[in-house]
Parts: structure tokens; C-alpha cells; sequence
């Protein structure tokens, strides 16, 4: 049996501790991928302090994954040995990008354009998955904005609001409403971050250390002069959540990355908070043509993937990556860390 090395979360709540373990086998329909680039996302520490999502322990974590094409499962088509390719980790240990080598199913896999290395394609699937499935996606799930990536569907005239603009998600939300043809897309960020959110598609950027957050949806309604039929929450806090849900007109739509809000309708107005993977069973299928559109619209430019800061020490190094992240010290940039760097 060959091994690898991984980051191993030995148990709920426990240390991560670099261990050496098998190396995964693809099964029919899977792809074994050598992970040369892995994001690092709050998820990965909330999950660790919390303990939610993972069901067995020990575990891997990792949800964005860049590498090359190591072993082909039986049935798979249209991958070759060494081809690089980007997709999203899971929460069980063989789909967690923390480890050298990963067991994705192919058909949520995507070709890595040629326009972007490693690490910046580590950068997209977790947040631009979060994005669509909340805006792109067939209601209830989502809200129902083109679940077919179809090129034609335009907002042309109408406003979008993201709240949490400079977070990951955020960025590829102003991706996607830029993408939908949304005339008015206004960020809620701080104003160092403005020039950036501007040049992925933000026409407005309200400086959150201006305005607080009880007085946006205020200011935001004045800034567009018509009414918006959707928002969409990145913070996922309360305050924020309420932000959005005064924003819009009633019949209008809020995603929220809060997952457990569920999807329900209060006073004409529609929540839906967002399970953010298309490995998620009912995203299947929303997922397989998120997975065929996404290379093309990051080799077209139409989706850029974020900013990002090299966190050192292979696999070693991300624990300390995610104290800075669970500090509130990581702000507007991605942090990637390269497991094959592993001592
Ligand atoms: N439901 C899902 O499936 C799903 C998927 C992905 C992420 N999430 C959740 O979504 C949230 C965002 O994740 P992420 O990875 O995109 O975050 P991130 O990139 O790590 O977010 C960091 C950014 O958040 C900004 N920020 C913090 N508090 C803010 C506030 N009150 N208002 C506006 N901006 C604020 C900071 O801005 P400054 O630089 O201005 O301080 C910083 O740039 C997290 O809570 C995460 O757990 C959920």
C-alpha cells in the first residue's frame, strides 16, 4: 500500500496532527486528483471548535482543491493522467483538500483554465459554489436567477445588494450579478477594498466603517432609486441578515450563507440560507453544469479568482493560517497552502 501525508483532525473538537495515511483508490465515477493547491475557509476552524458537518472522525478537511489528474476510476471519460484540474473538497476524510491526494467525483471536477496557476484556482470552488447555488439556482434552493447559465438571461435596470463584499463569497457574488447584467451592484465592505470590488463589477462600495450596518439598507435604497429584488448575505450574521431583508421590496429574495435558516417566506419576502457544495445531494445536478460553465467563465475573465497570500510549511502551516483567519486577521485575500511542500 502507498502512502501520503494529510492533516488529520484525530477527533471532534481535537488538535490537527500531520500524519501518514493510505492514499486513496478511486472508485467508479471518481477521480484521484494530487493536490498542489489548497484554500484555506472559516469553515475549516468552525468546524474544528464546533464540531458540525463531518460525521466520522478521524477526518481531513479542505474545501477548494487544485492539482493534476493522478488515477481514473472505471467509467470515467474525459480526463487524462497529469491534466490539471480544480474542484471542491467534502466533509469526509478522502474529499478533504488537507492531504496530498483526494477522491473527487468526476463530474464535479472542472479543467484548470490556463490563464490562472495553481493557487489561484484553489481560490475559486468553495466561493464562486457558494455564490451561484444561492443566486443562480432552481428555487427552493436557491433563488432561481438562471440555473441553466443561460448567456442571455440579463437584470438589465435592476440593483443588487452583497453584504460582506471583501469576503471570498462576497467576491464572486459580485462576479455573478455583474455576470447576471445587474445595472446597480452595491458592496457593502470597507472602503480599502473599494478599488478591487469596483474592477470584479461593484458600482458602488458603502464603506462599512462609515455606515453602520442598522442604517444600510437606508443609504442603499437611496443609492439605487429602485427596488431591489435581491440581496444577498455573505456575513451571515443577524444584523447583517436584517440589513438585507429591509433592503428589498417585498416578493424580492435574500440568500444568505447562514445555512440553517432554512428557506421560508415572512411577509412577502423570501430567505433561503445556502448549503454552499454541489457535493450536497439536491445540489447534484445543479452542480454537474456549475462544474461544465465554471472553466470556461474563469478562462473568459468573466470570473477572476481572489487574491491570495501563500501560507508556508506544506500541510504544517495551515493550523496557523486558520488561528489568523479565526482572529479576524485575514482580510479581502485567500490563504493557500501547498501539501506536497510537506516535510
Ligand atoms: N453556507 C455555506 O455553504 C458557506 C460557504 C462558504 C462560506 N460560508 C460562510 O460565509 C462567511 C464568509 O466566508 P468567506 O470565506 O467568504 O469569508 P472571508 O473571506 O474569510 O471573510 C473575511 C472578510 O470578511 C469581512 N467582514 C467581516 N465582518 C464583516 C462585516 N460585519 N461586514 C462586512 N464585511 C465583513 C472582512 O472585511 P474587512 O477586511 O473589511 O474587515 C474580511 O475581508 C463565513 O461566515 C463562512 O463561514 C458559508
Amino acid at each position: 500500500m502507498s502512502y501520503q501525508k494529510a492533516l488529520l483532525l484525530e477527533k471532534a473538537k481535537g488538535p490537527f496532527v500531520v500524519a501518514d495515511i493510505p492514499k486513496p483508490k478511486p472508485g467508479p465515477g471518481q477521480l484521484s486528483i494530487k493536490v498542489q493547491a489548497a484554500a484555506l475557509n472559516p469553515v475549516d476552524w468552525k468546524i474544528q471548535a464546533f464540531d458540525f458537518l463531518v460525521k466520522e472522525y478521524p477526518t481531513v478537511l479542505g474545501s477548494d482543491i487544485a492539482g493534476d489528474v493522478e488515477e481514473i476510476g472505471e467509467g470515467v471519460e474525459g480526463f487524462a493522467k497529469g491534466e490539471k484540474v480544480f474542484t471542491q473538497g467534502y466533509f469526509v476524510k478522502e474529499m478533504g483538500g488537507f492531504q496530498q491526494y483526494v477522491i473527487i467525483p468526476a463530474e464535479n471536477v472542472g479543467k484548470m483554465p490556463s490563464n490562472i496557476d495553481y493557487a489561484q484556482a484553489a481560490t475559486i470552488p468553495l466561493g464562486f459554489n457558494t455564490a451561484a447555488i444561492g443566486l443562480l439556482r432552481a428555487q427552493p434552493e436557491g433563488a432561481g436567477l438562471n440555473p441553466t447559465f443561460d448567456p442571455d438571461v440579463s437584470y438589465a435596470g435592476e440593483p443588487a445588494l452583497v453584504v460582506g463584499g471583501s469576503t471570498s463569497v462576497g467576491q464572486y457574488v459580485i462576479q455573478v450579478f455583474k455576470l447576471l447584467g445587474y445595472s446597480t451592484i452595491v458592496a457593502y465592505a470597507s472602503a480599502r477594498h473599494a478599488d478591487h470590488l469596483k474592477s470584479l463589477g461593484a458600482t458602488h462600495v458603502v464603506d462599512r466603517g462609515e455606515v453602520p450596518i442598522d442604517k444600510l439598507a437606508e443609504t442603499v435604497k437611496k443609492i439605487a432609486g429602485t427596488p431591489f429584488r435581491i440581496a444577498y448575505n455573505a456575513i451571515g450574521d443577524d444584523a447583517s441578515h436584517a440589513a438585507c431583508v429591509d433592503t428589498i421590496a417585498e416578493g424580492g429574495q435574500v440568500a444568505d450563507v447562514k445555512s440553517t435558516l432554512g428557506h421560508k417566506t415572512i411577509n412577502g419576502k423570501r430567505v433561503l440560507g445556502i448549503m454552499g457544495s454541489s457535493h450536497y445531494p439536491p445540489h447534484k445536478e445543479f452542480g454537474r453544469i456549475l462544474w461544465k460553465n465554471l472553466p470556461s467563465l474563469v478562462q473568459e475573465g468573466a470570473i477572476k479568482p481572489n487574491r491570495l497570500e501563500k501560507v508556508p510549511n506544506g500541510l504544517a502551516g495551515i493550523d496557523e493560517g486558520l488561528q489568523k483567519m479565526k482572529a479576524n486577521k485575514v482580510s479581502g485575500i485567500k490563504l493557500v497552502a501547498f501539501p506536497q511542500e510537506t516535510i
